[in-house]
């Protein structure tokens, strides 16, 4: 690590961490800190929280935490150093230049270049004679010239290593063409990863070229292969033609299913389309959607898989607040094959008409029971109860209400009463749930970071207050290294983080989340975030810290009968007065 403290100093005081995490995450003021849904994991109820007055950020839920530049790691999926480098990108502040290592943003950039050419040599070898049979598939689904160079679809030739020695002429080695995911490599052989398939290059937001997707015309392998992940693609944060979609003006996006939708739809002329990437929808891909929409109309396949997938959408956008209707098809399966069969002037009107998410699961349900029975009737009422229970808007509610009361011929009182339960019932159960799951995530975590905490429980929280103590005091670390405490820890990690205290503060730097940032890891940097904030309160008397020391003590003492002095409180208020009065001479 050579970036020096002083840069990282800085750095700091050009961000403040609450307006660099405002732009990820909405917080709301909240005590002394601000809080809001944690980005990292998902929930209901904030438990994410920023406190403005250390710089740093803890969520109660996930454990995630650590300073501004662990943050940045972890939303940008960055390293340290790279991380370090967004930070100074936005603040206008060259990187000082000696000795770091940035070979991972330069792999990346490689990587970028080299997908740039395999496009190039994809799309080249389409228009050439070897990619005649690519042409007349693309041409045989209708697809335009003009949509064709739009997209930048390509042909990989039947043939094992084309791209391999075309990239290799544009000086690319095969250590970076097997990184970037082109090539697979074998102990004696490589060859294409792609071949006698349709390609349709992945680009991101930025125009990069991460991925590729190729569609199979021979009989060999399946039908769609993707590029696995690599150093510039990660499947589940990607979509298909966001590119092309994040610029229409437009808050509403369609979700397709694939490729060939996807590129139908635009053709059709409606440029505000994307599909997920051979996978269903992830979080990480609704949060994505839902910064350039707030409707979303989910047009899947017409079969069950579809339909499956269609019911997963609308919870997952459901949850980052994004609205959801739902296209239903009739006479064709899929969004290509309706606008092939019927036109894009009938797809548009069923796109204007597409029902709701509501009406969609209530639809369902209908279709489940035997509406002609009374015993029907009741499973489907009890199945709407649940519907509406999912609404958020009570008026929304309210009009399904009477809706469904009207269909079933009930009085609207009855209807309310039920879902009023429901909504009860659900309320103690998520709240019980998210009790659970930060009891259970937070041990998992424990045990993680430091799995000798689980068993010396009490040793460990001792530690833990004596870090959190010299944070806030760090002038009572000569006094707390008098009492030879190093040899006194029990567990590994908090031992590092104390002997990480020490080195920083010998070296005449200031104790802050950010001088550790650089020797801990991100979920290293949670930990420690963590313990700051549990105890942020609580500890801040001499005494406290002297009883830590003394629980380490009485544990060294179980296994090591000698007599040692007890630390004595006086003696650390007695150096505390001593080292302050020093200060204002
Ligand atoms: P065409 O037959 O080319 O019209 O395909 P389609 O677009 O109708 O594809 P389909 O409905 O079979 O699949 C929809 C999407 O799922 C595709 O665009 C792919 O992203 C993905 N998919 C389909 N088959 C495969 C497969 O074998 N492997 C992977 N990884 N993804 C697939
Ligand atoms: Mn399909």
């Amino acid at each position: 690590m050579a970036i020096s403290q002083d840069f990282i100093q800085q750095l700091k005081s050009r961000h403040d961490i609450v307006s660099i995490i405002s732009s990820y995450v909405n917080l709301k003021r909240h005590g002394r800190g601000h809080t809001g849904l944690c980005p990292f994991h998902s929930e209901k109820t904030p438990s994410f929280t920023v406190y403005p007055d250390t710089q740093s950020f803890y969520c109660f839920g996930c454990g995630a935490g650590g300073d501004v530049i662990t943050f940045v790691r972890q939303i940008e999926n960055l390293d340290y150093v790279e991380a370090v480098k967004f930070l100074a990108d936005k603040a206008g502040l060259p990187m000082p230049e000696d000795g770091y290592d940035d070979s991972a943003a330069r792999l990346r950039t490689r990587i970028l270049e080299l997908n740039r050419e395999a496009a190039r040599f994809f799309h080249q070898t389409l228009l050439s004679a070897d990619g005649a049979r690519g042409r007349s598939y693309l041409v045989q689904r209708g697809l335009s010239p003009k949509i064709i160079t739009k997209y930048g679809l390509g042909y990989a030739p039947d043939r094992w290593n084309d791209l391999m020695y075309h990239l290799q002429g544009k000086g690319f080695s095969r250590d970076e063409m097997e990184k970037a995911a082109v090539i697979v490599r074998r102990a004696k052989s490589a060859y294409d990863k792609f071949r006698d398939r349709v390609m349709f290059p992945i680009i991101d937001i930025r125009g990069n070229v991460v991925a590729f997707g190729g569609r199979r015309l021979g009989e060999q392998g399946p039908k769609y292969m993707n590029s696995d992940d690599t150093p510039v693609f990660k499947k589940s944060r990607n979509l298909f033609s966001l590119n092309f979609a994040k610029n229409v003006k437009e808050r509403r996006l369609i979700l397709a299913e694939g490729y060939m939708d996807v590129i139908s739809i635009f053709q059709g002329g409606f440029e505000n389309v994307v599909a997920t990437l051979g996978t269903a929808l992830t979080g990480e891909q609704a949060r994505l959607i839902s910064q350039y929409a707030d409707e979303v109309v989910i047009a899947y396949d017409s079969d069950q898989a579809g339909q499956a997938a269609t019911r997963r959408a609308i919870g997952l956008l459901g949850e980052v607040g994004v609205k959801t209707r739902i296209l239903r098809m009739e006479g064709a399966k899929d969004p290509d094959e309706f606008i092939k069969k019927f036109g894009a002037t009938r797809f548009k009107l069923l796109l204007d008409g597409s029902s709701n998410a509501t009406d969609f699961m209530l639809s369902k349900a209908r279709e489940a029971v035997d509406m002609d029975t009374q015993d029907g009737k009741v499973d489907f009422l009890k199945k709407a109860v649940q519907v509406l229970a999912d609404l958020s808007n009570p008026l929304e509610r309210e009009v399904y209400m009477a809706q469904i009361a009207q269909e079933l011929s009930i009085s609207k009182d009855v209807m309310s009463l039920q879902v009023g339960n429901v909504l009860k019932s659900r309320r103690k159960k998520e709240a019980a749930k998210e009790w659970e799951s930060i009891a259970t995530n937070q041990k998992a975590y424990a045990d993680k970071i430091n799995p000798q905490s689980a068993q010396y429980p009490r040793e460990a929280r001792a530690e833990e207050g004596i870090i959190a103590y010299l944070f806030k005091n760090p002038d009572a670390l000569a006094w707390v290294e008098e009492q030879n405490i190093q040899d006194l820890f029990v567990t590994d990690f908090n031992r590092s983080v104390y002997d990480a205290i020490c080195m920083l503060l010998h070296a005449g730097a200031d104790l802050s989340l950010s001088a550790l940032s650089s020797s801990f890891t991100p979920v290293q940097m949670g930990r420690i975030s963590g313990i700051l904030a549990k105890s942020s309160e609580t500890v801040n008397e001499p005494q406290q810290l002297a009883d830590y020391i003394d629980v380490l003590r009485q544990h060294k003492d179980k296994w090591n009968a000698d007599d040692i002095k007890h630390s004595s409180v006086d003696d650390l208020r007695r150096l505390q007065n001593q080292i302050k009065s020093q200060k204002f001479k």
